[in-house]
């Protein structure tokens, strides 16, 4: 939610500051904006959409000044148009803001009293006026510190002076703010993704903290405006991933490359010659684990759901799920014998993070399951296992969510013969299984004509449902959450044997619905169920397995067949389908399938 990127330096930055900016698009899209200082001037240019608009904007090629921030936004207050646009100015200072400010009414009410003039609907123009307010009588440090702790609420802000030529503050409160380092030059981002084209050496702010940042030198500070002490991590110079290369959208991409990114991720956990799992450093004797709670939000809380049914197939233990911002906010009884596990591709989440933090407060075992691996929710869990799915650029979740399901498999299968709840054999043979997933992956992406045929059904529908029993549920619900994303169509995903209990109503002649009938222990149930949308005229699309028994059914519109695997690992193949469906009909609509409007890849807001 929000990208934010401050440079200070030696040379001019704004085309620096607009060149991050993009690669901050997938964080907020809806408009974006550039301060610079130049010759004790604050000047500001703001553009409502892309940063692509922004960059059109005349004023922008003569900005000069060698200190700036930059800002996209995805609106929390005030509607997306240039005034709400950031950055927010005074004469005196400028403002970048990622967050939410709780009590921005009562200190606009503080400050117009105070005879302050506010021009945008926003709760970050409190900011700019209160540190304007404090500078009239305290220091530029001082001010800060007293700034911050009047804001309730979390944020991430960027900041530079009129009377300072070359400072940037960075501060934060539960949204994430990295600090970059250069040679005569340092910088300051939302996130290590929008500083790796300029630097690989970053340190990260923990809750509560602020920097100063000058172009030789970054220091950092506890909310009382004490020193303290950072380490420089290196990152990985993985830059191709960030690329598209001959690929449409980097959806498609992500999409096409999962066989290759679950290739990677067995090939860190599984030992292939010994068929065993590895998963080194738990911190945790086995014996002292007896239930698991999972926690996630959008896809990661689908994957969430996904481990549920396998940890209840495959172990003993006792297992809870959770969305998290529910999770957060409920009277949760802590058990010290949990295992908490955190499942978000970003590590950024907000109300994942919260919750984690409250599992810590409580002192119980924290787990995350995490794609970036420099992230709040990883660096703040007891325990973590990434997903090694390298970066995921396309808002709507696509790779990591088979990345997640697979970590969360592997670890199953590792708790579960610990455990002693798994027979040997039996693991074994799980794990040669999970040895074949990246083929079986490859050649299911080949299903490729049938669903660009289909897609137009979707696109031009008023609404879809998608039905699944046991393990083929926790996919219904990705499939509809992947159509609601990129498509704007309504998509409910169902329990297949729900449906006679109220939602068979909403079935209308021609409605397209998908119907995932793996040939599992589900598989009679789950075509009785679609016998009973089929004859209310509902337009079936059933998704399957290859068999050699035919399908006994009759009127089912079209039928998709997956590759055959155990039952444990179908959802990984029932998933391609349905990701390319939502990718087809997206296309067939023109919407821009990368940032999906009303998502933001990293929801550090509540
Ligand atoms: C947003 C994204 C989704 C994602 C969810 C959770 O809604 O657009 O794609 O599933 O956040 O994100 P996380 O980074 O925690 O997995």
């Amino acid at each position: 939610m929000c990208g934010i990127i401050g440079i200070t330096s030696y040379r001019p930055v704004s085309s620096a500051i607009i060149n991050s900016l993009k690669k901050l698009e997938y964080r907020g899209y809806d408009s974006a904006g550039i301060a610079t200082l130049s010759d004790g001037v604050i000047n500001e240019v703001k553009s409502e959409g892309r940063v692509d608009n922004l960059e059109k904007n005349l004023a922008i090629k003569n900005m000069s000044g060698s200190v700036g921030i930059g800002h996209v936004r995805w609106a929390t207050h005030g509607i997306p148009n240039t005034i709400n646009a950031h950055p927010h100015s005074s004469d005196n200072v400028s403002i970048v803001h990622n967050g939410i400010i709780e009590n921005s009414t009562i200190l606009k009410k503080y400050l117009i009293d105070k005879g302050h003039v506010f021009k945008s609907q926003t709760d970050t123009e409190v900011i700019v006026h209160l540190i304007t307010e404090h500078l009239k009588k305290d220091s530029l440090k001082e001010s800060v510190i007293k700034m911050l702790k009047q804001l309730h609420g979390s944020f991430a802000l960027g900041i530079i002076f009129k009377d300072e030529p070359d400072l940037i503050i960075g501060a934060r409160r539960g949204s994430p703010l990295a600090v970059g380092y250069g040679s005569n030059e340092n910088y300051l981002g939302s996130d290590s993704y929008a500083l790796k084209s300029m630097t690989n050496k970053i340190s990260y702010l923990n809750d509560g903290e602020f920097c100063i940042i000058k172009k030789d030198q970054v220091e950092f500070f506890d909310e009382k405006g004490i020193k303290v002490n950072k380490k420089v991590l290196e990152l990985s110079t993985d830059e191709q991933n960030y690329e598209k290369g001959d690929f449409k959208h980097f959806m498609a991409k992500e999409i096409e490359e999962q066989p290759t990114t679950l290739k990677n991720c067995i090939k860190e956990y599984v030992d292939t010659i010994n068929n065993d799992i590895n998963i080194h450093n738990f911190p945790w004797n086995i014996k002292e684990i007896s239930s698991v709670t999972l926690i996630g939000c959008g896809t990661a809380y689908h994957s969430c759901l996904m481990a549920k049914y396998w940890f209840e197939e495959l172990t003993e233990l006792d297992v809870t799920i959770d969305i998290a911002s529910e999770f957060r906010y409920r009277k949760n009884r802590f058990k010290k014998d949990n295992l908490y596990i955190f499942v978000s591709q970003s590590g950024e989440t907000a109300d994942t993070y919260a919750a984690l933090d409250l599992c810590n407060k409580h002192n119980v075992k924290t787990c995350s399951v995490v794609n970036v691996i420099e992230s709040s929710i990883a660096r703040d869990s007891n325990f973590v296992l990434p997903i090694h799915c390298g970066p995921e650029i396309g808002v709507a979740s696509t790779k990591a969510f088979l990345g997640q399901m697979l970590v969360l498999y592997i670890l199953v299968l590792k708790m579960g013969i610990l455990k002693k709840d798994l027979d040997k054999d039996l693991y074994l043979n799980k794990i040669k299984d999970l040895k074949e997933l990246p083929k079986l992956v490859e050649e299911t992406l080949l299903t490729e004509n049938k669903i660009q045929t289909v897609s137009s059904t979707f696109t031009d529908a008023k609404g879809s449902m998608f039905l699944g029993r046991g393990f083929s549920y926790p996919i219904a619900l990705e499939g509809a959450l992947k159509l609601k994303e990129l498509v704007y169509v309504h998509a409910e995903g169902y329990p297949a044997g729900e449906m006679k209990h109220g939602p068979l109503a909403l079935i209308e002649d021609g409605m397209p619905v998908v119907v995932l009938a793996p040939r599992d222990k589900y598989y009679p149930k789950t075509i009785s169920n679609m016998q009973e949308v089929i004859a209310r005229g509902a337009k079936v699309l059933l998704i399957t397995n290859k068999s050699k028994d035919e399908i006994v059914s009759e009127n089912i519109w079209e039928t998709i067949e997956v590759e055959s695997t155990n039952d444990d690992l179908l959802p990984f193949l029932l998933t391609i389908p349905l990701q390319k469906l939502a990718y087809y009909s997206a296309l067939k609509k023109g919407y821009d399938i990368d940032k999906p409007r009303n998502l933001a890849k990293s929801v550090t807001v509540e």
